[in-house]
């Protein structure tokens, strides 16, 4: 049978590459700066020039489909899932690195349908990495599949992390008391690379054993949580239930074993939902 979704899928393909090309030769010129929920929470035009340039592709293309991006929902728009075709965009995750010339930033594309997940499209701008994952078809990079790593322990685990975008004190204790029990049980190391999309990503290659966050959106985790699944891990919350794509947080891994374990650790930061704002 014909996939229905094909073809929002090889346009998906599409538009990442070129906004990739977009972002890629705007990282190496001068910014203008924005903060906007908070000083640590960055965006630029390119952010905005992007996530516009593929809205309005898409809804060319699409036009009855619905649409979440990041830069939408900060100007206002409503951040709802509901049955209908979604498109579930990151004009650049990564957007601190962006801004200071780091190299890991990418363009992310999910699209769920009936709130599941379809598939997800992720370019890595700056190493032309594209990641590909089809609900049921399997997960690729440049068209080589992707598998996870086989790790059960957190003492046999690479885990990273993202800070999020809150710096009070009570945030930042908590964090770093997630960071320690992590680190107590032996990991092998904890990373921070400041792109949760592509942190993910590394998990689906079986580069990094597990990924957990407090405060990431949705449009961090929709394109990666179809790709970690097809390539075999385990994406859940971090109270150990299901994924709820819109609460903010997440534990992804190879195993279903690991994932639990560094649910079981976690003590929760509040972060509020991205349908409540
Ligand atoms: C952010 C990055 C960062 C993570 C934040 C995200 P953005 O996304 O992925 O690593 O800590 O929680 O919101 O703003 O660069 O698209």
């Amino acid at each position: 049978m014909e996939d229905p979704w094909q073809q929002c899928m090889d346009a998906a393909v599409q538009l990442v590459l070129r906004a990739g090309q977009i972002v890629r030769k705007a990282l190496a010129e001068e910014k203008r700066v924005s903060t906007k929920t908070t000083v640590v929470d960055l965006v630029t035009e390119t952010d905005q020039f992007v996530e516009e340039l593929l809205i309005s592709s898409l809804k060319e293309k699409f036009p009855s489909h619905k649409f979440i991006g990041e830069e939408s929902t900060s100007a206002g728009s409503k951040c709802i899932l509901t049955d209908c075709p979604t498109w579930i965009i990151d004009p650049i995750d990564g957007t601190c690195n962006f801004v200071h010339r780091f190299p890991l930033v990418a363009v992310s594309i999910g699209f769920a349908v009936n709130q599941e997940l379809e598939f997800g499209v992720i370019y890595h701008c700056t190493e032309e990495r594209l990641y590909t994952g089809r609900k049921g078809q399997g997960a690729f990079c440049n068209g080589q599949r992707l598998q996870v790593s086989k790790v059960t322990d957190i003492s046999n685990a690479l885990v990273l992390t993202e800070i999020g975008t809150k710096r009070d004190p009570a945030t930042l204790k908590l964090f770093f008391s997630n960071m320690e029990k992590i680190l107590k049980f032996q990991a092998h190391g904890v990373r921070i690379i400041g792109s949760s999309t592509l942190a993910l990503c590394y998990v689906a290659s079986g580069a990094a054993d597990a990924y957990y966050q407090f405060g990431l959106h949705c449009w961090d985790l929709a394109a990666a949580t179809v790709i970690i699944r097809e390539a075999g891990g385990t994406v859940i919350d971090t109270s150990g239930g299901p994924l709820d794509l819109m609460s903010c947080r997440v534990v992804a891994a190879g195993t279903k074993e690991l994932a639990m374990l560094i649910a079981q650790e976690l003590q929760t930061i509040q972060y509020g939902r991205d349908d409540e704002n």
